[in-house]
């Protein structure tokens, strides 16, 4: 079991355990991080033994101002246009790596390049106060879901950490954007927090989704976000022992029959369903249905982000 503490009384605990090379769970704007010293490769270690993340794929760095962020990596025009306009906030930036950058190699799986974002509130202060970044992927086992409350991590990982920051449900919901400018193009590596339209209208460019050839995030596997049960997405009508994941004010055939059945949105309002989508799959998986059917979700805003976690949640396991 894991300590789990408001965050008045999580601060010093977690700068303690943080100094000490330790991992500490603590809320983001976006979903609960695991964090450690990016600088400490034994630090960094431990997130990988803790979520038994595969090794080649590489951490978001987390800063606490541009100071900071700018002996780290470095920004060309876009890129600061892209943080005047969200930084603090749920984009990540994938950035060259500045000579002299102290983040340890584990961080970054041995690439060239670095993955940055600058997190709200309780996250920030304690990045300030450490004066180090902290690497921090979401607080879960790999490819599982990831936790948007403190229960959830204590679920998953309690066993494992000491400490667990609680700051209520997260905002967001779903994981930040990230985002890798180069020359030729704005690729959107992972939908999140930050839609699309939102990053045209702050830097008059489209961006392309996925990564073009040598671009694509290394730990983007397809299986990722995996409830114990299936998923079934776009489902027209619900079948035998199913529970129904529901989204918006009209119901498929057959939902009166499910097992257990969440609305991500009643009124179809997409911040909501972003902020309700991990928790309603842990729940309606706790109900012990095979199958979790998904009612058809549009594609646009910040639903981007939300069908892109449920086709991953969907994928073939490995
Ligand atoms: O909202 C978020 O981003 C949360 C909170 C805790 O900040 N963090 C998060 O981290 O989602 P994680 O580790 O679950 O996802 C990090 C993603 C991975 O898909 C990884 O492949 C990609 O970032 N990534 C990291 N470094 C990269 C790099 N240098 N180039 C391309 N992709 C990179
Ligand atoms: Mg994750």
């Amino acid at each position: 079991m894991a300590r789990i503490l408001p965050l008045e009384e999580a601060f010093d605990p977690a700068l303690d355990l943080l100094e000490a090379g330790d991992v500490v769970a603590l809320p983001t704007e976006t979903v609960y991080g695991l964090a450690a010293d990016a600088t400490n490769g034994e630090a960094v270690a431990r997130i990988f033994e803790v979520k038994g993340r595969p090794r080649f794929n590489p951490l978001i760095v987390h800063v606490s101002d541009m100071a900071m962020a700018q002996k780290i990596a470095v920004f060309d025009d876009i890129s600061l246009r892209l943080v005047a306009g969200f930084w603090p906030g749920p984009l990540t930036l994938v950035l060259p790596l500045r000579e002299g950058h102290g983040i340890h190699p584990l961080v970054t799986a041995g690439l060239d390049t670095v993955a940055l974002r600058m997190p709200r509130e309780f996250a920030r202060e304690v990045i300030d106060e450490l004066r180090h970044p902290l690497a921090a992927p979401s607080a879960n086992s790999s490819g599982r879901i990831s936790a948007t409350t403190a229960q959830a991590v204590e679920d998953d990982l309690g066993d494992r950490i000491k400490l667990i920051a609680d700051g209520g449900p997260t905002h967001v919901g779903v994981e930040s954007t990230i985002l890798k400018v180069t020359p030729q193009a704005v690729y959107m590596l992972r939908p999140g927090g930050v839609t699309a339209g939102e990053i045209r209208n702050a830097i008059g460019v489209d961006v392309v989704r996925g990564g073009g050839k040598g671009i694509e995030a290394p730990g983007m596997l397809a299986s990722h976000y995996a409830p114990n049960a299936a998923v079934r997405l776009d489902a027209t009508e619900l079948r035998e022992g199913e529970a129904l994941l529901a989204y918006g004010p009209n119901r498929i055939p057959g939902a009166d029959k499910a097992v257990a059945m969440l609305n991500l949105s009643e009124k179809g309002h997409m911040r909501e369903a972003a902020a309700n989508l991990y928790a309603d799959l842990q729940a309606l998986d706790r109900s012990g249905a095979a199958t979790i059917a998904v009612e058809p979700i549009p594609e646009d805003g910040l639903c981007e982000a939300i069908n892109d976690r449920l086709r991953r949640a969907a994928a073939p396991r490995s």
